[in-house]
């Protein structure tokens, strides 16, 4: 494992109660996540935003939340479970370099994840491979860990995958970007 991922006990500092006052994961993500789809949150963490998701997409829909930590993975089986839906959330442990997921989503989440992969640029590739034509990617970055030039950096790298820059949503302590899946 790469020496910068955040380590599981870590993610407490800010997956916790307080951040649903800058972040509102329905709100945010209500505009790309509807009923009946298929989503993925990749480096879910303690999932956070998973369980937003999972409310968002129905008993109809699924989330396949993937992480390369386990313990991570554990906690939002825990906290999934108590809010009721963790029977449309599918947990995925990965390693650093494959997603190990079979499906296509219509929507992919990375959010503070991006700049704790080692090979980005293969790992939008992969991510262009799990997503449905015009399928979108939110990309949240963290202001206090990544320079506005590294993040265009990443914008870039994504273009090149395969996706069109669609957007820069406004979200509290990050930088981010939208991008829909080219069609072919
Ligand atoms: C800073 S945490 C953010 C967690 C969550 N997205 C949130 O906003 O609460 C970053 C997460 O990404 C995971 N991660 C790092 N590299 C990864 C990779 N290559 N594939 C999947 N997950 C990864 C880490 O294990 C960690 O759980």
């Amino acid at each position: 494992m790469a020496g910068r991922v955040c380590p599981w006990w870590m993610a407490y500092t800010f997956d916790n109660p307080l951040r649903h006052f800058i972040h509102k994961p329905e709100k945010l993500l209500g505009p790309y996540v509807q009923k009946g789809m298929t989503v993925m949150d990749i480096g879910c963490g303690m999932g956070f935003f998973s369980l937003g998701m999972a409310r968002l997409v129905g008993d109809s829909g699924r989330v396949l939340s993937v992480d390369i930590q386990q313990k991570m993975l554990d906690v939002l089986k825990k906290r999934a479970r108590k809010a009721g839906v963790l029977n449309r959330i599918q947990l995925v442990k990965c390693e650093p370099g494959t997603i190990s997921v079979e499906a296509r989503v219509d929507f992919i989440l990375c959010f503070w994840m991006v700049h704790e992969v080692p090979d980005s640029a293969a790992f939008f590739q992969q991510l262009r491979q799990h997503i449905n034509q015009n399928g979108r990617v939110l990309i949240a970055e963290p202001n206090n860990h990544v320079s506005d030039a590294d993040f265009e950096k990443t914008v870039r790298l994504v273009q090149e995958s395969g996706f069109i820059l669609a957007d820069r949503p406004k979200i509290s302590m990050s930088k981010a970007a939208l991008f829909v899946a080219h069609t072919a």
